[in-house]
């Protein structure tokens, strides 16, 4: 016999009057004066089914031995609800099922936690438990969203001719940068495996292979201090092109995108998607990863303020610093002496010396500062910003170094939209940031290090500054920024093995290094490697971003706590002696 004739998402008034059997959980039981309820629930849905006193009083008897979460399949009549008790929310909600028959598969403890409602519940209990956890809709739901995103990619790449290959997960260590999980090998002591930060080297060496069109659902494994959108595990869209250029691989992605967009969440996505430089980035919205779906742009004020008498102004333009101006509009209004404060101390949190502002009231400018600029600055001032300043409006300043600057004023723009409620809950912004610098200097130990990875390619304008200027080289990398967050990177090769090594000098990478860690590859780049590139999509945060999850934790089926651990099988976990000898370790 077949266990169950439909789904407990299914029945409505034309199954009136039919047989039918249900599986799922009993979600709540209520007793109406000596009628038992039961919501029976599984992944469809919930269903109302009905044991009353008569006339199988053994039947109803076994009814009010139900406790929540009792696996059971019933079998019984569908009947319309009674008037009154139709309830219009579930699609079910015209229906119940008058229990004819009860078959008990197993019984449940009473559960950790209340399995419906939506009661605040610690994130360790619900990873611990996280088998019931999943039990909950509301924790599947990104669950189904991203597999129908999968899917979705799946069908769009293969219809253009991609390839899924699988690369492997016990390789060599690869050049993402973070720290390497490592993995000791039993058969070669004293040798590890690492597990792959991401599948790039492998994804080269299939182009050198001539497979062209390349793409994998792939895993990586990163030992990085994690955050909302960091899981030591994630999952990439890998994706990688022979004869191809920037162009192609956005065009690709774009068209993917508006696709997967459609089927998976029902959103129309205008493509091509608004492309930035790094530099335009940054000077704009003082981020690489700018949040587009409001205005509010950063403007270089320096020239207003060229001869100004405000003493801290002058001394950063004099010590090759910038003075950057960013209009909140109506914050002057708005903003009490508090929220200016508040925005000061916001500055500082984000290690700035302070935060200079104007406001613009009925009675004149009012700042700290007011007293210490000219007439004629402020009128400059005006003109210099977008669509000038009036009554209400306030204008914040930071004044440093270009970079710092522009990073400070990046994360005063968040928060001002913030405080001024700009910022949009949903809708969708999504924008290529591309140019970056290849390379950049770590103030610590003065060396240059990759911007991306060492095999990004360089800007053909910019191959001769090379070893002459590398602080404005700009690469062939690029970045896909989805509502403020970085949801894809990816670059162009370097397919020319004498241009590698000239990189790799560079950034300080001795040729016997370089030997050692990358010798597979620029060995298979003297066999005649193609121009390639490619990109790699985080799914994780795609998929948190476009279900509404504040972190990317809720979109894994089960991840690792922020302590790398997970509450569940309690991995990592200590190791038999046994295994420890087999592999040659001994714990330090
Ligand atoms: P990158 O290191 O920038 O590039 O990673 C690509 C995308 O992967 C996601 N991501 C993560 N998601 C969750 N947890 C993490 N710890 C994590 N780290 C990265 C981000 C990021 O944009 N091989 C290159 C790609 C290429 O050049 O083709 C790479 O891995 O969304």
């Amino acid at each position: 016999m077949k266990h169950r004739t439909h789904t407990n998402g299914q029945l409505n008034r034309a199954h009136v009057g039919q047989t039918v059997s249900l599986c799922g959980w009993a979600a709540t039981l209520r007793d109406h004066g000596g009628v038992n309820f039961v919501d029976l629930r599984d992944r469809w849905g919930v269903t109302q089914v009905v044991f009353r006193p008569e006339p199988d009083k053994d039947l109803h008897a076994r009814a009010r031995e139900l406790r929540p979460e009792y696996c059971v399949r019933v079998t019984g009549k569908v009947t319309p609800r009674p008037e009154g008790t139709v309830n219009t929310k579930l699609p079910t909600g015209e229906i119940e099922v008058e229990v004819q028959s009860l078959e008990v598969f197993s019984r449940s403890k009473t559960p950790p936690f209340e399995m419906e409602g939506n009661q605040a519940i610690s994130e360790e209990v619900r990873l611990k438990h996280r088998y019931l956890d999943l039990r909950r809709s509301a924790t599947q739901e990104p669950l189904f969203f991203r597999s129908r995103l999968i899917n979705a990619i799946r069908q769009h790449l293969t219809g253009r001719e991609f390839i899924e290959v699988e690369t492997p997960i016990l390789c060599k260590s690869t050049p993402e940068g973070a720290r390497d999980y490592l993995v000791p090998s039993r058969l070669n002591h004293g040798e590890f495996f690492a597990l792959p930060q991401s599948p790039q080297l492998f994804k080269q060496l299939l182009m050198v292979s001539g497979f062209e069109r390349y793409f994998q659902i792939a895993k990586c494994f990163r030992d990085e201090d994690l955050r909302a959108d960091r899981q030591p595990e994630f999952t990439q869209l890998d994706l990688e092109m022979s004869f191809v250029n920037e162009e192609d691989i956005f065009e690709v992605i774009e068209s993917m995108m508006a696709e997967v967009f459609e089927k998976a969440a029902g959103q129309k996505l205008t493509t091509p998607f608004p492309r930035l430089s790094y530099a335009d980035a940054m000077a704009r919205f003082g981020s690489d990863k700018p949040d587009l779906r409001f205005a509010l742009e950063i403007r270089d004020a320096s020239e207003v303020f060229a001869e100004t008498g405000l003493k801290i102004f002058k001394q950063t333009l004099d010590g090759g610093g910038v003075i950057l101006a960013l209009k909140a509009p109506g914050a002057g209004g708005r903003f009490s002496r508090k929220d200016f404060d508040d925005m000061v101390t916001f500055a500082k949190s984000q290690g700035a010396a302070g935060l200079a502002y104007l406001k613009w009231t009925a009675a004149g400018i009012e700042s700290p500062i007011a007293k210490f600029l000219k007439a004629e600055e402020i009128a400059r001032l005006g003109e210099l910003l977008p669509e000038g300043v009036k009554e209400g409006d306030a204008v914040f300043f930071a004044a440093d170094k270009k970079r710092p600057a522009q990073l400070l004023l990046g994360a005063v723009r968040l928060e001002l939209a913030r405080r001024l409620g700009m910022r949009p809950q949903g809708g969708i912004s999504l924008a290529w940031i591309h140019e970056f610098p290849l390379l950049q200097l770590n103030a610590e130990d003065g060396k240059w290090n990759s911007e991306h990875h060492p095999f990004t390619g360089i800007h053909p304008e910019d191959t001769g500054l090379l070893g002459v200027d590398n602080g404005a080289i700009r690469s062939l990398s690029y970045d896909l920024v989805l509502n403020g967050n970085e949801i894809a990177s990816g670059s162009i090769r370097i397919h020319d093995a004498v241009l590698q090594e000239k990189v790799f000098e560079t950034i300080g990478l001795d040729p016997e290094e370089c030997r050692k860690r990358f010798g597979f590859l620029l060995k298979a780049f003297e066999y005649g490697p193609p121009p390639h590139g490619g990109i790699a999509i985080g799914l994780d945060r795609l998929t948190a971003i476009l279900t509404n999850r504040e972190s990317i934790r809720d979109v894994i089926a089960f991840p690792k706590t922020q302590k790398a651990i997970c509450p569940l099988t309690q991995a990592p976990s200590e190791v038999d002696p046994v295994q420890l000898k087999d592999l040659g370790l001994k714990i330090a």
